[in-house]
């Protein structure tokens, strides 16, 4: 299904949806939950391994000296015990889930009210004082662009609206990247600028539609952001973030616009941020082409939103009420989940990190972060369906699943 569609499915539709096609919610809202069925012929009873105390897991960071090992956090998991006990023991940078994108920092026009950097500051001032690095998330992203930016007073021609949100844009990357120097080592510039469709390679966003107006290169507004960003802070990496990135055709799109981002300025992106929101059908071998491939490029790889759904389908069935073969809702509970759906899934991310390990040995891969830590609070319970999801490595209550432990000891037997 395509991810812009899916991204405007509101929170009514989900809701209704999940109502009426397939028996329920149960995500992370807390909502009811309807025990899962197993219908004739399928996944056998489930039962979960015995795993170790999980006094005994080993710090994920230790487990891969090479790498720097990230999450995606909002600022009130600080405060939760559980949670930055969590963070303290397995991660070494952090990425502000939501903190950070300009709806929350510059709701209103810049030029009228200050930015407000409180939620990210929190994220940011717990990261120093823990020794952690913080990778910026991020500057331009059409979904979350706040309103204002696209203001346009009545009479305005078009050549000074372009060059009016040029400026907005050019103000509010210089202000935020500014603001952060020297405490944020990397940005995800552009999230998602490329496009989804065969033979597209640019998204036409809003941000894409206001830059051609008059004709102009729509796609300027990518180049524009990493050389404000590079001037507001040389030190900071600066990537190129998007989801899909293991399919050949996207990455090659992302590789044109690198190409124009550089065509007259070659040091303007250090490198590509791969999502990798993957399914259990996902190929590690794909990931690993991807990864290859911008470092082929001579530019560095990060994984950035690192995640595995338990579910086969992006939620198409459930969107289009094709209830067999699409498994709705396994609850909360991950006993409830089929034991070859939990075996798979820890087998998935063993090779994942297996990959991920040989690129890090390879200078290739510089971090790899995770899209929260736990399974009680990843968007995935909530989006594209709100269905309950099991997508970290560790669980509901904070402790190591059987996947953590199949990325953390190699000699881990998996059921
Ligand atoms: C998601 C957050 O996790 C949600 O809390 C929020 O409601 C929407 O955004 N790709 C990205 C992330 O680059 O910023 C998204 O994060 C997940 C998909």
């Amino acid at each position: 299904m395509n991810r812009t569609l899916r991204y405007r499915i509101t929170g009514a539709l989900i809701l209704s949806l999940a109502l009426a096609g397939c028996g329920g919610g149960g995500g992370g809202g807390g909502g009811p939950s309807t025990p899962p069925t197993t219908p004739p012929g399928q996944d056998p009873p489930p039962s979960i391994p015995r795993l170790p105390d999980p006094s005994t897991a080993p710090p994920l960071k230790e487990v891969f000296p090479d790498l720097r090992i990230g999450a995606a956090i909002e600022p009130e998991q600080l405060e939760d015990p559980r949670d930055r006990a969590l963070l303290l023991k397995h991660y070494n940078s952090v990425t502000p889930e939501n903190a950070m994108k300009a709806d929350t920092i510059a709701p209103a026009d810049i030029s009228v009210e200050p930015p407000n950097f409180e939620r990210a500051d929190a994220i940011v001032e717990f990261a120093r004082a823990n020794d952690m690095r913080v990778h910026g998330h991020t500057l331009v992203w059409h979904t979350t662009t706040p309103k204002w930016f696209w203001n346009r007073p009545p009479g305005m021609s078009d050549a000074d609206y372009r060059a009016t949100v040029e400026q907005r844009l050019r103000d509010y990357v210089r202000t935020v990247v500014s603001y952060f120097r020297g405490r944020v080592e990397a940005w995800d510039v552009v999230n998602e600028v490329a496009s989804d469709n065969p033979g597209e390679v640019y998204r036409k966003s809003q941000w894409f539609q206001a830059f051609s107006i008059g004709g102009g290169e729509g796609q300027e507004y990518i180049r524009i952001a990493f050389e404000e960003a590079r001037a507001a802070d040389p030190e900071a990496r600066l990537f190129i973030n998007d989801y899909g990135t293991e399919n050949p055709e996207k990455l090659a799109k992302i590789r044109q616009i690198i190409d124009y981002i550089e065509a007259t300025r070659k040091d303007l992106v250090d490198g590509v941020g791969h999502q990798f929101h993957l399914q259990r059908t996902s190929r590690p071998e794909d990931v690993d082409a991807a990864l290859a491939t911008v470092a082929s490029w001579n530019k560095a790889n990060r994984v950035t939103e690192l995640d595995v759904s338990i579910y086969d389908d992006p939620g198409d069935c459930f969107v289009q009420q094709r209830i067999p073969p699409c498994r709705a809702n396994y609850g909360p509970d991950l006993a409830s989940v089929p034991q070859s759906v939990v075996s798979a899934h820890a087998r998935l991310y063993r090779e994942l990190f297996e990959v991920f390990r040989a690129h890090s040995l390879a200078q290739a891969l510089e971090a790899v972060t995770t899209w929260g830590m736990h399974d009680a609070h990843t968007w995935l319970n909530s989006w594209p369906v709100a269905r309950t999801n099991h997508p970290l490595l560790f669980d509901r209550d904070r402790n190591p699943k059987l996947t953590f432990w199949a990325v953390a000891d190699s000699d881990f037997a998996i059921p």
